[in-house]
């Protein structure tokens, strides 16, 4: 404000200054009228004429920092939203629209200090709103909180008559969640904010509110049922589209690649199909889907997981060859094997071999001794033989005795 016409400027507003300043409200206050929700009221100043029509002016300022939500309105309160974790504070002034020369008045303040110890409140609250269905926020304890904080998640939005309780809660490597059903009917096209809070029974614990824009928050369901065709040298995708979109509000992102290159193409669809022209008939394709909501509906920029991922058509690689050569003639091999062993015990019944009656008799005069000694190894094997060779013995020699027997009988 330099030179004569700042100074002429400080002059005139000197003399309107001088002339009429406006008296303040007065009685400025607040009350919850919802959780996150604040009301700021306060009364009239006095003596103000008609003519001057009357307007408040208010202003927010958060951590001393303005917040460039200055308003102004001729009724006697304002409702806000409001953080809890941080100072706000609240001013107001009365104006007058037309009378300009009565200056407005004095800023009347009053503020809202947080509660509970700093370093508390949760933090990194974050949330998603998925396929329309229901809202799943996630934050961390804060830093100067104990573990086993029991933080609650309320929330509330206009069109519910009282704020409700979340009750899903998860644990998960220190960050706590928690999910709520959140829908509207299908037709509906502008959603409310919603609020949310989050607390603790102690007061000690810092409350922590946050207000979200729904729509910035949508992530749509992954795709399911992909299925593909292939006829011609065209593959044809096809999969189930969310139930819970109004129609036109999801477009698709298809990803394929063809098993022998690296490089993937990405197409952009807005129907749930579309088809590939041309493609190598003695290829393998992989593909996956993901949707993402269309910017006219919803301002998310979130997409939905992918698909799992599906494929069509064989490719015959290097490494089944191989097998193929290393199988078959190890296959034969093995199968003539098997017949050669097979044909001898066919033989082996058909004709069974002749009992030698010179080698019964060489046993019955020459193998005596024999037997005693075998006998007194008492091997199991040897047992057996003997067995089969007292048998052979006693059906041909009934009165011989066997020696073997009383042999055992003192081994024992
Ligand atoms: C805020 O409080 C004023 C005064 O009590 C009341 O007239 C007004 O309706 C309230 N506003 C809301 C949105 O509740
Ligand atoms: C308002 O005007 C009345 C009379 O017109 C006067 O008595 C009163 O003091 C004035 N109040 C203020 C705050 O100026
Ligand atoms: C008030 O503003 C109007 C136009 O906005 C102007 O014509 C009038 O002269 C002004 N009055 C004073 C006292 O400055
Ligand atoms: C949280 O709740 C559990 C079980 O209800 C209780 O054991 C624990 O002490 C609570 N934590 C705090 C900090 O109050
Ligand atoms: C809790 O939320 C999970 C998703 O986070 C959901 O799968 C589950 O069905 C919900 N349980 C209840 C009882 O709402
Ligand atoms: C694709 O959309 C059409 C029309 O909405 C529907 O009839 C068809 O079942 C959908 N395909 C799949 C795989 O769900």
């Amino acid at each position: 404000m330099d030179g004569p016409a700042g100074r002429l400027l400080l002059a005139v507003c000197w003399a309107a200054a001088e002339a009429k300043v406006l008296p303040p409200p007065s009685n400025l206050d607040y009350s919850f009228i919802q959780i996150c929700t604040l009301n700021w009221t306060w009364s009239p100043p006095e003596n103000v004429s008609h003519s001057c029509g009357l307007e408040y002016s208010s202003d927010i300022v958060i951590d001393e920092v303005p917040q460039d939500k200055r308003e102004w309105s001729k009724s006697r309160f304002r409702v806000t939203e409001t953080f809890l974790n941080e100072e706000m504070r609240f001013r107001v002034r009365s104006e007058c629209k037309y009378d300009n020369a009565s200056e407005p008045s004095q800023w009347v303040e009053t503020s809202l200090r947080p509660k509970g110890i700093p370093g508390t409140a949760a933090v990194d609250l974050s949330c998603i709103w998925h396929n329309l269905e229901y809202m799943a926020c996630t934050w961390r304890p804060g830093e100067k909180a104990s573990s086993d904080t029991n933080y609650t998640l309320f929330y509330w939005f206009n069109g519910l008559k009282n704020h409700k309780k979340c009750n899903n809660y998860s644990m998960h490597q220190e960050i706590f969640g928690c999910a709520f059903n959140f829908s509207f009917p299908k037709v509906t096209s502008t959603y409310p904010a919603i609020r949310i809070l989050i607390k603790d029974d102690s007061e000690e614990i810092r409350p922590l509110c946050a207000s979200k824009n729904p729509t910035t928050l949508v992530k749509p369901a992954t795709p399911r049922q992909v299925t593909l065709s292939k006829s011609n040298d065209e593959i044809y995708v096809e999969w189930s589209e969310s139930d819970t979109f109004p129609e036109n509000c999801l477009f698709y992102e298809v990803v394929y690649h063809n098993g022998d290159k690296d490089t993937a193409q990405k197409i952009k669809v807005e129907s749930n199909y579309t088809s590939i022209p041309s493609v190598d008939p003695n290829s393998k394709y992989i593909f996956k889907v993901r949707a993402k909501p269309k910017p006219e509906c919803y301002s998310s920029k979130l997409y939905s997981d992918w698909s799992e991922e599906k494929s069509i058509g064989e490719k015959v690689d290097s490494t089944f060859y191989f097998v193929l050569i290393i199988i078959i003639p190890l296959t034969v091999a093995l199968s003539t094997i098997i017949l050669l062993v097979y044909l001898k015990r066919l033989k082996i019944l058909i004709l069974p071999p002749i009992p030698d009656p010179r080698e019964i008799l060489k046993r019955m005069f020459g193998e005596q001794n024999e037997d005693s000694q075998s006998c007194a190894k008492d091997d199991s094997v040897n047992a057996y033989d003997r067995l089969v060779k007292e048998e052979e013995i006693h059906s041909l020699v009934i009165t011989e005795t066997p020696e073997c027997a009383n042999a055992e009988k003192q081994n024992r």
